[in-house]
């Protein structure tokens, strides 16, 4: 069990929590949080935005019931949770480029923290939030709001690009890199449907150059030109 010790709204629909709890994860890996008793069924599955001296901080945006009850929690309440899962961030040398799309900026912050001299790029549809918080992580920050990030992204200045959002920011970086053929390592971060969180159900499974393979377990950081979106 852990418990919340900050709650901030950022804005209508996007908080920043902050959990006391065992501190352990590393960038692109996610834990499955549960905040309620029977309703929704399942645990959500949210991305480590942080892990501070006391416990984990989590970036979400509410979409439906899970994130809403995660958006009501209150300091002192409880919750759930486990993990950490998934394959993360690989460990990278040379130019980094972060690339995040809406509420896919949240695996970023502490990615930004870990490499060192990773410039990180932030798309937003509406009024930015953190931008504060990520330049002092990250010697570049670039924001754009109501645009596409990824038309700020040269690909050529960078050995590796690390994405998430949005699938249709993943397809557009997906097509980017097959026209401009730089040799930079592209890779995306999937946030796609989960049930289970450890490869038990097949709820997220995508479809790999390789056959099938599940987002929870084999990902859900993937090279970009070996995912295959439906
Ligand atoms: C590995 C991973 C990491 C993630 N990290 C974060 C994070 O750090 N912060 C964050 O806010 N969210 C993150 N997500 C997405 C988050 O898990 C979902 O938004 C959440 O599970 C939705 O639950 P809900 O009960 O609020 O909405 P639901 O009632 O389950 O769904 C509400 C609506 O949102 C749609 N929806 C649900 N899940 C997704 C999804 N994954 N992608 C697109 N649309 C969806 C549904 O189709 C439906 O229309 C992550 C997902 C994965 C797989
Ligand atoms: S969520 Fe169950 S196998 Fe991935």
């Amino acid at each position: 069990m852990a418990k919340v010790i900050s709650n901030v709204h950022l804005n209508e629909q996007v908080g920043l929590l902050e959990v006391e709890c065992d501190r352990t994860g590393k960038p692109g890996q996610f834990y499955m949080l549960r905040a309620w008793d029977t309703f929704p069924l399942l645990p959500r599955p949210i991305s480590i935005f942080d892990i501070t001296d006391r416990g984990i901080r989590f970036l979400y945006q509410v979409v439906g019931e899970g994130t809403l009850r995660l958006y009501q929690l209150r300091v002192g309440d409880n919750l759930t949770l486990e993990g950490p899962f998934g394959n993360g961030f690989p460990e990278l040398n040379g130019k980094i480029a972060l690339v995040g799309g809406g509420i896919g900026i949240a695996p970023f912050y502490y990615a930004a923290k870990s490499y060192e001299n990773a410039d990180v790029y932030l798309g937003f549809s509406d009024k930015p939030y953190l931008v504060d918080e990520f330049r002092q992580v990250s010697p570049s920050v670039t924001v754009d709001v109501g645009g596409t990030i990824l038309d700020y992204v040269r690909f050529e200045d960078y050995d590796h690009v690390i994405a998430c959002g949005p699938q249709g920011m993943l397809k557009a970086i997906q097509a980017k890199q097959a026209a401009e053929q730089t040799g930079t390592n592209i890779y995306v971060s999937l946030e796609n449907k989960m049930a289970c969180g450890v490869g038990a159900c097949l709820a997220c499974s995508i479809k790999h150059k390789s056959g099938r393979k599940k987002s929870c377990t084999d990902g859900p950081v993937f090279r970009a030109e070996e995912v295959s979106f439906i």
